[in-house]
């Protein structure tokens, strides 16, 4: 049969009219989801777990409880959001198939409401236990707020005990003497880095900022500012380093400082915070971010079946590694498709690199089954949406690591890439004979995103990170000379008016 006739074939069966010739001829595959063996859990059914955008899973079961694992259609489920008391709700409201099927429906809310009921639909008819009701007041995210204890917050986000990589990099200090550091800290790397240095008194945000170039800034700032309008920060001076390369190079044995970066090294202590990629991803959610971890989950590209056998890799010419990648794949075009979108370090040699390739949607990316994650100028900060998609990650062995890279397992999330890349047509042929644990090593991957580096999880992270690093100190933080107020963005067109008392600091 040709293919034309067969495409005809398909449309018309397609448009039912088949369906008296051929009874059987409608799949049977796909079977249908029952309302009340679905299922229904998340934060976003919490009213007290305040995120920039809010989210639940809704994962699809048929009449007998088993989970449907492909999509029933996109259109599947409706969830409308209604604050009963409320002649508008101002909520933008988004359903995104997993394709596994699961859903992640995502909603970001512009004003505090007393009340929100939350309806998951089938077919009109209420899901699990939809309605969902969050007794209020549900704040939004620009609502000013804070929950005066800060463990009351932590077990309404459910964040873990602790986290390993705080613990790690902690462990080096007896104590932190923020007058000290106040001296010493821009003595030794005010002059020639980006530098900025905090201070959180009483909830509000203070900065005085070190360097030319500290536009980075913007992300630290919003992060803590969103911190402080959901819980009460304890009182802190901190030192946030905003280029890419971790700062601090001392031996334990000699008088360490902490430096907050966005990426840690095996050769450096600075103490690591989840990326400004990752940060702003987190905040900007539903807002001017296109490429986030709740969107990249409702792009991944066809099932594992149909995705392309050939190792996949996008990106600029930011490490000598990248460039071997690439002649890599010139020469085994057939195991790795690898191509630069940019160069800006390196002279570009077209005879050896081949020519710049048009950039490629990330989400595109997933129609390639193996992924593979190298170095740039630090960590690639790629990492967390590589993971999150259904393909398998091949990492390659690397001194700098992010917050969360500590927990990662070779074998169990990934498969581990020397740092030379020297395995890697051996590693990529190793998964293309392994097809089904290769498959459930990306699946293991894609769990532990979803587990880990979603929203929850990073405010989750920033607040244990300051909550650990302020008992250390053991001199008063202090407004310095010099710094200055973090003001809230006003949101005058949709106040908030906060219902917690204002507790006097607990001194
Ligand atoms: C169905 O999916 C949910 C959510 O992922 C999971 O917790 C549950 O164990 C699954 N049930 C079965 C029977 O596999
Ligand atoms: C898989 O990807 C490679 C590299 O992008 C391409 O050359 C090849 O045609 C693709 N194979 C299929 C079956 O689409
Ligand atoms: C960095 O340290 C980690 C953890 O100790 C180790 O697994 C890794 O091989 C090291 N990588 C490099 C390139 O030094």
């Amino acid at each position: 049969m040709s293919l034309r006739l067969l495409s005809w074939l398909l449309l018309l069966l397609s448009l039912g009219l088949f369906r008296h010739e051929l009874p059987g001829a409608r799949a049977d595959s796909v079977t249908s989801p029952s309302a009340a063996k679905t299922l229904v859990w998340g934060p976003g059914l919490e009213a007290n777990v305040v995120l920039p955008a809010r989210f639940f899973y809704v994962q699809a079961a048929d009449s007998s409880g088993r989970n449907l694992t492909t999509s029933p259609g996109e259109k599947t489920f409706e969830v409308k959001i209604v604050a009963p008391v409320e002649e508008f709700t101002r909520i933008w409201i988004q359903v995104l198939d997993r394709h596994d099927g699961s859903f992640l429906v995502r909603y970001r809310m512009y004003a505090t409401y007393t009340d929100l009921h939350l309806h998951v639909l089938l077919k009109s008819k209420h899901v699990a236990g939809s309605p969902f009701v969050l007794k209020g007041p549900v704040y939004h995210e620009g609502c000013d707020c804070p929950q005066p204890s800060g463990s009351e917050w932590e077990a309404h986000m459910h964040c873990p005990q602790s986290f390993p990589q705080i613990d790690r990099d902690l462990a080096i200090y007896s104590g932190v003497d923020p007058d000290a550091n106040a001296q010493e800290i821009p003595q030794r790397f005010g002059q020639r880095q980006s530098l900025c240095h905090y201070t959180v008194k009483d909830n509000r945000v203070y900065v005085k900022t070190f360097g030319e170039h500290v536009g980075f800034r913007i992300f630290m700032d919003a992060i803590l500012l969103s911190l402080t309008r959901k819980v009460r920060l304890p009182d802190m001076e901190f030192f946030v380093n905003l280029g890419d390369w971790p700062l601090e190079k001392r031996k334990p044995t000699e008088k360490i400082h902490p430096i907050f970066s966005w990426c840690g090294s095996n050769n450096t202590r600075d103490i690591v915070m989840p990326t400004y990629d990752l940060t702003e991803s987190v905040l900007e959610t539903m807002g001017r971010v296109s490429l986030d971890m709740m969107s990249v989950q409702a792009n991944t590209g066809p099932p594992w079946p149909g995705k392309n056998a050939t190792a996949f890799w996008r990106g600029r010419d930011s490490r000598q590694e990248r460039l071997e990648l690439v002649k890599l794949s010139r020469a085994h075009p057939a195991m790795i498709d690898a191509a630069f979108t940019n160069f800006f370090f390196f002279k570009h040699d077209e005879s050896l690199y081949g020519p710049l390739v048009k950039h490629v949607s990330f989400f595109d990316f997933f129609k390639y089954k193996y992924q593979i994650n190298i170095d740039g100028t630090v960590a690639a900060y790629r990492l967390p949406y590589l993971l999150a998609g259904d393909s398998l990650v091949l990492k390659q062995d690397s001194g700098y690591y992010e917050h969360f890279y500590n927990e990662l397992r070779p074998w169990e999330h990934y498969v581990p890439v020397r740092a030379d890349l020297g395995d890697l047509l051996e590693k990529i042929q190793w998964a293309r004979d392994h097809d089904e644990e290769a498959k459930k090593i990306a699946l293991a991957g894609q769990q532990f995103a979803r587990n880990h580096l979603m929203g929850n999880s990073i405010f989750c992270y920033y607040y244990k990170l300051f909550q650990e690093y302020a008992k250390l100190q053991v001199t008063e933080p202090k407004i310095r000379d010099g710094m200055e107020l973090v003001e809230q963005p006003s949101d005058d067109l949709f106040p908030c008016s906060c219902h917690r008392t204002r507790v006097k600091d607990e001194l």
